[in-house]
């Protein structure tokens, strides 16, 4: 088989950038190690700032969200028993973050490609990247028990932390970064109202727990955890007395319990690699970059390295020009590290942390009271929520 670029991984950067490409004329073929079952069960984040929501747009995916999706113009911080709204819109002038879960956003661009009729191989298994140092790329892969091979021009290696794409490039050519947090978040997802109508994020000496929302019948929420437990020892009952303890008391007086749908402990990590393009071969996406989830960037960073990167490769083949694709990596880096700041700080802010003692606690409180009671560190942190410009 031919294609003019090979996407592997069905996850919002693969499918978003499959819907850039089809836009420009250009073709592609995405291939995914699982189903769309598997790949729709993940929940993750869903707040999404207005670059992303303008992408999805453009590609004609926006309707759906646009009906179903809530707008918020700030957040609230929990602490030291009392609630204090970041009023987003206020602050930067306009801007404000739209409340739509990741899990949607993937299914709307999934739908959106299969009503298009365009390449999508799910189940490919072993997937190999080959020659992408040269100018004639190949991907093999095995669906079925035959192996199968893509010629093609590019390879937008799209397929998140864990996927092939970044393993396959030889460790002396890429830089990385990290940290790992030393403790979790246990989310539960739940078809109960939402605490608040805006997001709350608490700071509380038993550790952090935010209330967030899919739909005003429908919540997410999360509380700190410790990296040793597991998702079978939390009761819906214990999570959700943990969470009415982390809560300042009207939050905890309003919070309604039911049923947990879904329930689950991810790790925190911050971590980037370095550079995001080899050759032929671009990353994009959780296959570059992960942020902790406090702040909710990595669906957002992810949504504009695909943009950058499908500018690039509709400059190279419509007006032949190799300008994009050689400052791609440049580009996405940029965005990445200061939303890499943003995430790291506001985790840093937001949770308790084993080795800090007494002495980071109040340290945590003398910058939560300087940021609710300044406006200039209020605006920094709204201007940072909403997203920082392209
Ligand atoms: N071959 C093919 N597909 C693969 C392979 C492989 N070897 N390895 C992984 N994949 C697939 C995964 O099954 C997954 O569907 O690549 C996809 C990657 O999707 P995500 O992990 O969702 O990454 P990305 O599309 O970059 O989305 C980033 O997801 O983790 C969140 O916070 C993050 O919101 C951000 C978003
Ligand atoms: C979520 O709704 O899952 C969510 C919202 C905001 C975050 C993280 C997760 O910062």
């Amino acid at each position: 088989m031919k294609t003019q670029v090979a996407i592997i991984g069905a996850g919002p950067s693969g499918l978003l950038l499959g819907a850039l490409l089809a836009k420009a004329g250009i073709d592609a073929v995405i291939l995914e190690a699982k189903s769309p079952d598997y790949v729709l069960g993940r929940i993750r984040a869903g707040v999404l700032e207005q670059v992303c929501v303008d992408l999805l747009d453009s590609v004609g995916v926006g309707a759906r969200m646009h009906r179903e999706g809530l707008v918020h113009g700030g957040f609230e911080l929990a602490f030291g028993g009392a609630r204090h709204r970041i009023d987003m819109k206020g602050l930067t002038g306009g801007k404000q973050v739209m409340v739509y879960g990741q899990t949607e956003v993937t299914r709307d661009l999934m739908d959106d490609r299969a009503a298009k009729g365009l390449a999508t191989i799910y189940e490919a298994a072993n997937v190999s990247l080959h020659d992408f140092d040269g100018t004639k790329p190949r991907v093999r892969y095995q669906k079925d028990g035959a192996t199968h091979e893509i010629e093609c021009d590019f390879i937008a290696g799209c397929d998140g932390y864990h996927g092939v794409s970044r393993a396959s490039v030889p460790p002396s050519a890429i830089q990385t970064f990290e940290r790992v947090y030393p403790f979790g978040w246990l989310g539960v997802l739940s078809d109960t109202p939402p605490v608040s109508h805006e997001l709350i994020y608490s700071n509380h000496e038993r550790g952090f727990a935010l209330c967030s929302m899919r739909s005003p019948t429908r919540s997410r929420h999360y509380v700190q955890c410790s990296l040793d437990d597991k998702v079978e020892q939390w009761s819906d009952d214990a999570f959700w007395d943990e969470l009415r303890r982390r809560l300042d008391p009207e939050a905890a007086e309003s919070l309604v319990t039911g049923p947990s749908i879904e329930k689950s402990i991810a790790p925190l990590r911050s971590f980037v690699a370095e550079p995001m393009r080899f050759g032929r071969l671009f990353l994009a996406g959780d296959a570059a970059h992960i942020v902790p989830p406090t702040g909710a960037k990595g669906l957002n960073l992810a949504a504009t390295d695909v943009g950058y990167l499908g500018a690039a490769l509709a400059e190279y083949y419509n007006v032949r020009s190799s300008a994009g694709i050689d400052s791609y990596s440049q580009r996405c880096l940029r965005r990445i590290w200061r939303a890499e700041r943003f995430s790291w700080w506001f985790t840093s802010l937001m949770h308790k942390f084993p080795d800090t003692g007494a002495f980071g606690q109040k340290m945590q409180a003398a910058e939560l009271d300087y940021l609710v009671n300044s406006v200039a560190a209020s605006t920094t942190m709204a201007e940072n929520y909403v997203g920082l410009p392209l």
